[in-house]
């Protein structure tokens, strides 16, 4: 496939992703919230079907973990029902559409994750994630799902900025280490995604490489940090503890380190 000439739609080309995968696409049509509700099914379809694109890549969701607790609904309208909806207008189409979904669609009791490996969320935006990549699949044959974790980047609110606030305001910020996972530069992703978009349909795990506690990674960023337990600080949704995704099918990013590195550098400039 040749990336320049096809045409490609960003839908939630606000967020946090959305806005770098803006920058590797930049003809891409952009659609922010405002522009399309991806819970509104028939502007859905209606709106791809009119642009025609020969890929939608979906970056919108519901990512508020403990929020999809307590708005159950609303996770499973944005999260679950509307990737479908997309997935409809791309097959209407003869369109790909490429979709992100999440580490959390796992347990976290196995150990690391492969893309064969079953699902089984244990908390709310989890199942409503999961079921995003099951209504793909039921209604599209070219599809790439993504998953990706613990997403930071230059355009959202995400763990670095709120460890550097923190810092900031607290002597000492107590932070859980009993939660793994890997940290993801959405910069790196993003063109990642471009890389790999031509690729077979299936369902791929991308993330920088290296595994490390929300402790480890928060030590890498502040000095003043100390771990706890995550019984020391209960949330509104339980979340995996070992929701490591292992990637067997693309070649590997750099670690998240060397990525970290890059964006507190550029943050500061
Ligand atoms: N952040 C992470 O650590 C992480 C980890 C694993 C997977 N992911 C997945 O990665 C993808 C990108 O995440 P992100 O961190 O970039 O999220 P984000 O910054 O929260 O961006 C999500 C975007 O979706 C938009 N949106 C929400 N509801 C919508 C709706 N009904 N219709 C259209 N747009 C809607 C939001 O608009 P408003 O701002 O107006 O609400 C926002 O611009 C998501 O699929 C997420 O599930 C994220």
């Amino acid at each position: 496939m040749v990336v320049g000439s096809i045409k490609t739609v960003i839908i939630g080309a606000g967020g946090m992703l959305g806005t770098d995968l803006c920058k590797v696409f930049p003809n891409a049509v952009q659609l922010t919230r405002k522009e399309l509700d991806i819970t509104k099914r028939d502007e859905v379809i209606q709106k791809i079907e009119k642009i025609g694109p020969d890929v939608v890549i979906n970056a919108a969701a519901y990512t508020d973990v403990d929020g999809c607790e307590d708005n159950e609904d609303l996770a499973f309208a944005v999260n679950g029902y509307g990737p479908g909806y997309i997935a409809e207008a791309c097959s209407n189409i003869g369109a790909k559409m490429v979709h992100f979904s999440t580490d959390y669609v796992f347990d976290g009791s196995k150990g690391e994750y492969s893309e064969e490996d079953e699902p089984d969320p244990i908390n709310v935006y989890g199942k409503s994630k999961f079921m995003g990549e099951r209504k793909i699949i039921e209604n599209l044959n070219d599809y790439l799902i993504i998953r990706i974790s613990w997403l930071f980047g230059p355009n959202g609110n995400n763990f670095v900025e709120n460890m550097l606030r923190l810092s900031e305001e607290m002597d000492t910020v107590k932070v859980v280490n009993d939660q793994f996972g890997k940290p993801t530069y959405t910069v790196d992703l993003a063109r990642k995604t471009k890389e790999i978009i031509g690729i077979g349909p299936g369902i791929y795990h991308i993330t920088n490489e290296g595994v490390c506690s929300w402790y480890e990674f928060a030590s890498e960023i502040i000095d003043n940090v100390v771990p706890c337990t995550s019984g020391e600080f209960p949330r509104r949704a339980k979340r995996p503890e070992y929701s490591v995704l292992k990637n067997t099918k693309t070649s590997p990013m750099r670690h998240w380190k060397e990525a970290l590195n890059d964006y507190l550098k550029e943050r500061k400039t």
